[in-house]
């Protein structure tokens, strides 16, 4: 078969050229032209058939037909099981458990119809051993150690598998393209060929995907596009616990979180993580506050960590680990501005416990109160949980599901929590009393603050 031609297409504003040059003669860009196949590979991007227009009420409306993947937890970062024809991208550091995950997975899956597993980066007997590892061994879990994906979906296109599990999409190769396994160019191809394989052949194709240094997956972000769901492995070195997060999810909660530990014997799923990541202290210590996130579908509680320290530096430092570090800067100012608290020259250090990564702004409160923990060296009173959101005028702000996060907290038996205002509304305030649980409604950040230490 001849080899189709390639043009070069500028990353940047898509001209096309027929040979590789150095800079885009449209755009000026450097080194923005990467390989890619004239036509096929832009077909393959819509993957759904030629159809005819038709109106919005006239499409029969269906329920995605989901099947369980065997490991709850990941049926539920999912959004409720996989969906048939699916493609997923899961990405993560080097050694933190997608090949682990996914072999447990897909061993769970073979038992409902057959299954492969496509290896481009360990071999069949490195395979055989973790699967003995993890007791997976005896199942009908199909296994192909091959990087070029014409073979590996010509293969699939003979088994019709339910699931296809590839490992890593940076191995494979299309022998359509000359650059190397791993480039820009050969990502986008070999990944648009195995969602269009997903697509067509109704398989839910599942895609690993190295991240670079920076945390992304390594190559364009076009590989997110691309996929229905992008769940990405986070965790705090050391630790042993996982946490699977959906970032893109066409078929359910973003954001919605799995959450596992890792054992001898593989990921053993958590289910039911809220207080997973609280450190125990025997009595209360300075520079730790404990909040209610909200992660996808459910609460978790979980201990922020503040540390305030006078600084050698002309700048000092303000560091965070798990929350937005460009928050904490905003947040530091509002401390100032409106409780008269000033860390000028002191470094700040914050962290989320467990690794877990709160993007919600009801983690500001008690970030500030670990704060002025810290630099007073005061605990916060025992059995003290808080959230709440902090505008720029110093007011706390509510923040959604406060019921479902209060409730949450007189269940692990907190006893005090210091909420907004606005989200301890006074029936609330009266159920929750019968759980030995006291909302404390704060309307300003030197309220809170006030009403958070003896
Ligand atoms: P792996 O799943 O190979 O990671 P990735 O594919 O994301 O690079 O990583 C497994 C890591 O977990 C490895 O460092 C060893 C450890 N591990 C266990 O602790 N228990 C187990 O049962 C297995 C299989 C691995
Ligand atoms: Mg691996």
């Amino acid at each position: 078969m001849p080899r189709p031609k390639s043009v070069y297409v500028c990353d940047a504003c898509a001209a096309q050229s027929l040979k590789w040059q150095g800079q885009c003669d449209a755009c000026g860009a450097w080194n923005s032209l990467i390989e890619s196949r004239p036509m096929p590979a832009l077909r393959a991007l819509s993957a759904a058939p030629a159809a005819a227009v038709r109106r919005l009420a006239d499409v029969e409306e269906r329920e995605e037909a989901r099947r369980s993947t065997g490991i709850g937890e990941l049926d539920r970062v999912l959004g409720g099981g996989l969906v048939a024809g699916s493609a997923t991208l899961i990405g993560g550091d080097p050694g933190i458990g997608k090949s682990t995950l996914l072999l447990q997975a897909a061993a769970r899956m073979s038992e409902g119809s057959p299954t492969l597993y496509v290896t481009g980066e360990e071999s069949l007997r490195q395979v055989s051993l973790r699967a003995q590892r993890l007791g997976v061994a005896a199942g009908d879990l199909r296994l192909l150690a091959q990087t070029c994906v014409e073979e590996v979906l010509a293969e699939a296109g003979r088994l019709h598998p339910g699931a296809l599990v590839i490992d890593s999409v940076q191995t494979m190769y299309s022998a359509a393209l000359q650059s190397a396994p791993g480039s820009v160019a050969q990502l986008r191809e070999t990944t648009a060929q195995l969602v269009r394989f997903a697509k067509l052949a109704g398989t839910a194709v599942f895609l690993v995907g190295h991240v670079t240094k920076e945390g992304v997956i390594a190559g364009p972000r076009v590989l997110e596009h691309m996929v229905d769901t992008v769940l990405y492995f986070e965790s705090d070195s050391g630790s042993r616990l996982r946490i699977v997060r959906a970032v893109k999810n066409r078929f359910g909660a973003a954001n919605e979180i799995g959450v596992f530990a890792m054992a001898g014997d593989g990921l053993k799923e958590v289910p039911n993580p809220s207080a997973m990541f609280l450190s125990r202290h025997a009595k209360p210590v300075s520079g730790s506050a404990v909040m209610v996130a909200r992660e996808g579908t459910r609460p978790l509680l979980v201990e922020v960590q503040a540390l305030v320290d006078e600084s050698q530096l002309a700048n000092p430092r303000r560091i965070a680990i798990g929350l937005d570090a460009n928050r904490l800067t905003l947040l530091l100012a509002v401390l100032h501005r409106h409780a008269g608290v000033s860390l000028s020259g002191r470094d700040v250090f914050l962290n989320v416990v467990g690794g877990v990564r709160i993007a919600e702004t009801a983690a500001d409160l008690p970030a500030l109160l670990a704060c002025v923990s810290s630099l007073q060296d005061r605990p916060l009173l025992e059995h003290t949980v808080a959230f709440g959101e902090l505008g720029l005028a110093g007011e706390i702000r509510p923040v959604p599901f406060g019921e479902e996060r209060l409730r949450e907290s007189a269940k692990h038996g907190f006893r005090r929590a210091i909420v907004p205002a606005a989200n301890g509304r006074r029936r609330l305030v009266r159920a929750l009393a019968m759980l030995d649980l006291e909302v404390i409604g704060a309307a300003r950040l030197p309220d809170a603050i006030d009403r958070a230490f003896a």
